[in-house]
């Protein structure tokens, strides 16, 4: 049995957690015992305690068996789920099961249904078929919590609730007349009135000028490009009218078990990017995360730890669980590609080292009908005698060495902003170039930081710099006032910040800044730029220290900045392509364009050392080094991606293995070693 970890101190404490070092890592995942017959659950419990399981999630699609007709609850056979599990020891997270209402539910309340842009329903036979905005939606999934928390609320199996799942995964907009009513009602509260709306929207261009509430709409399909502002403020309401669903279940939860931290699974991941997570962290109890790897992407595990700082920025640097991840392959990417032997360990603890106090997983036992019965279990098809049972019970007894980690976290001196507003708009219809994509940029300065072995805490726009020495900046499109404000003090005090091209270009309203690029950085970078250069497909340039770029050039003018680096060829040649700026005690350096992987590393590891910030191991590439610091201890996680052993100094106990190391350790190919560092 374990706990969880959480943000806030927690009364309730399910029976039988260990005393230890604040209980062990979660360890578990998804189980839909609903899918098998009643010796499976036996057979279950029994693998469960062999692969070192100490929490699973029950109930994330079960509202059809929870209510198989309105408003009658059948819970018995959940009861019996739950006491088998509080039996063999093992933590619940309960799902409120409202993911995916049951056929029943979308025949009675067709309303309910989503809505794409061109008017089009989308039927239920999938999942997550509910408009975000329905408040007949809202009630029935409310009734379903507060069912659950009044018959499961004491249950000692409840470790934390799991409201709905991945909101948005399906249904993240909605362009229903239940909506565009929900759209007005935000509109009114967000702009005030109708004249505050035309302006922020710029109604003025294309005739577009509303006089009445009633003449707005979602942005539907429209014959040409679609009004900006109300595109993006049409993603801020989807995000927040998702929250709202969370937070109606939520208040319903804690009314009864104010004693139970309650999370819902966020998607910060490659392929998710419809919700503003900034706005929804503060409102769980635990930040929760599902992450799948891109297959296609050779440099996946950066991802996977880029990913995991943001979650832990999300989190405010506190510990957060990660919710779910594969054992091998999933089952909805063009070629699923099976995880290699070690690859699954090297996956889990790279999260861990990162911040999660756990490792759980979609899902206990690989399915044998429905839409996702090829995807990865931790007990597969073939049963147990298989690498995927092997590496499980490995992984399980890798977290219960790990214990000692729960709770520590990870210190870093370099920030990176990351915004979700950002991406939106820098992607949106009718921009200069279809080239520049917001992930590409931030994966690229982070990629550099990986390599650097510089550990990076993620923080949202108008975050609080104090106690970083550097910032990043990469496509940061939108900037609010207070947001510019706080970088220029940021530099002003002695930080160093690096930003890229195309960043400080519109205020939160999506009008341009005007006087010339990079419009809310221009004093800060000593520069202005008076017009966007984009390059063709596929053309680069060459710039002078040998470096080599794509995608993007701009004329730029020095303003009190140095050019580091300028371009030999081109439409630019001679122009500046990065500059430094002393602005106040600091520095503020600019990428004007989007350079080779080396050439970005040249870039950021001048910047590094221009602060005076360097890794404290110096390792060979491909090797990640993540330290978790606690009150007693300091946990240093070696991470082996190459194919060849390394030989790292380290002084301490090797946890994984149990080995005391007086000066070095060798950390074969594709392994993994936690070293809790003495002295
Ligand atoms: C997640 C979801 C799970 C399962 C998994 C498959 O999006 O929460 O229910 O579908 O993906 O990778």
């Amino acid at each position: 049995m374990t706990d969880v970890p959480r943000r806030e101190v927690r009364a309730h404490r399910p029976a039988g957690a260990p005393p230890s070092a604040g209980g062990p890592l979660a360890y578990g995942g998804d189980y839909n015992p609903e899918q098998w017959s009643r010796d499976v659950w036996r057979e279950d419990l029994r693998l469960m305690g062999e692969a070192g399981v100490t929490m699973v999630t029950v109930g994330v699609f079960s509202w059809a068996l929870l209510e198989p007709v309105p408003g009658r609850y059948e819970l018995d056979w959940l009861a019996e789920v739950l006491d088998g599990l509080h039996g063999a020891r093992i933590a619940v997270d309960l799902a409120t099961g409202t993911a995916s209402p049951p056929p029943w539910f979308s025949r009675a309340h067709p309303e309910t249904l989503p809505m794409t842009e061109d008017g089009g329903r989308l039927w239920p036979g999938g999942r997550q078929a509910w408009c975000p905005s329905s408040p007949v939606y809202r009630k029935a999934a409310t009734a379903l919590a507060t069912a659950l928390a009044r018959r499961f609320g004491d249950h000692p199996a409840l470790a934390l609730w799991h409201v709905g799942n991945e909101y948005g995964c399906h249904n993240a907009h909605c362009y229903c007349d239940v909506s565009a009513a929900a759209f007005r009602d935000w509109l009114r509260l967000r702009h005030g009135d109708l004249d505050a709306l035309n302006e922020a929207w710029g109604t003025a261009f294309w005739s577009q000028r509303y006089t009445a509430w009633e003449e707005i709409l979602p942005p539907r399909a429209a014959p040409a490009f679609r009004n900006p502002t109300q595109r993006l403020d049409f993603r801020r309401f989807s995000s927040d009218e998702l929250l709202a669903c969370y937070i109606a279940e939520r208040d319903a939860l804690r009314a009864i078990t104010p004693q139970v931290p309650i999370t819902t699974n966020f998607m910060v991941q490659p392929f998710a990017r419809d919700i503003d997570y900034w706005r929804w962290a503060g409102e769980v109890d635990l930040v929760t995360n599902d992450h799948y790897m891109d297959a296609s992407d050779p440099d996946a595990h950066i991802e996977l730890a880029l990913s995991a700082d943001v979650v832990r920025g999300l989190a405010g640097g506190a510990p957060w669980l990660l919710m779910e991840h594969a054992t091998s392959a999933v089952n909805w990417q063009p070629r699923n590609i099976a995880k290699q032997p070690g690859e699954l360990l090297r996956n889990s603890l790279a999260s861990v080292a990162r911040g999660s106090d756990g490792a759980m997983f979609f899902q206990w036992r690989a399915s044998r009908a429905g839409a996702e019965k090829f995807h990865s279990a931790l007990v597969s098809h073939a049963g147990t005698d298989t690498k995927v049972w092997r590496d499980v019970v490995d992984l399980g007894a890798a977290l219960r060495r790990l214990a000692p980690v729960r709770g520590t976290r990870v210190p870093a001196e370099v920030a990176l902003i990351f915004d979700w507003q950002s991406w939106w708009v820098l992607e949106a219809q009718a921009r200069p170039s279809v080239d520049v994509a917001y992930l590409d940029q931030v994966h690229a300065l982070y990629r550099a930081l990986w390599h650097a072995g510089i550990a990076v805490d993620v923080v949202p726009p108008e975050a609080d710099l104090t106690g970083q020495r550097v910032v990043v900046v990469p496509a940061l499109h939108m900037v609010s006032d207070a947001a510019a404000t706080r970088l220029h003090d940021f530099v002003a005090a002695g930080g160093t910040a690096l930003i890229t091209f195309l960043s400080g270009i519109v205020d939160p309203n999506d009008h341009i800044r005007l006087g010339g690029y990079p419009g809310a950085f221009r004093d800060l970078l000593g520069i202005w730029v008076e017009e966007f250069f984009p390059l063709r497909a596929n053309q680069t340039v060459h710039l002078d220290d040998g470096a080599t770029a794509c995608v993007w050039t701009e004329l730029l003018h020095l303003r009190g900045a140095q050019a580091v680096a300028s371009y030999r060829d081109g439409p630019l040649p001679g122009v500046p392509a990065v500059t430094r700026h002393a602005f106040g005690d600091g520095a503020g350096w600019y990428l004007a364009t989007r350079l080779d992987d080396r050439g970005t590393q040249r870039v950021v590891q001048r910047v590094l050392a221009d602060a005076g910030v360097s890794s404290p191991t110096a390792v060979p590439r491909g090797v990640e080094v993540v330290r978790r610091v606690g009150d007693d201890a300091a946990y240093v996680f070696v991470i082996n991606h190459t194919d060849a052993a390394v030989d790292i100094p380290a002084r301490g106990m090797e946890l994984l293995r149990g080995t005391q190391l007086d000066d070095a350790l060798v950390v074969p190919a594709g392994e993994v070693a936690v070293i809790r560092e003495s002295g």
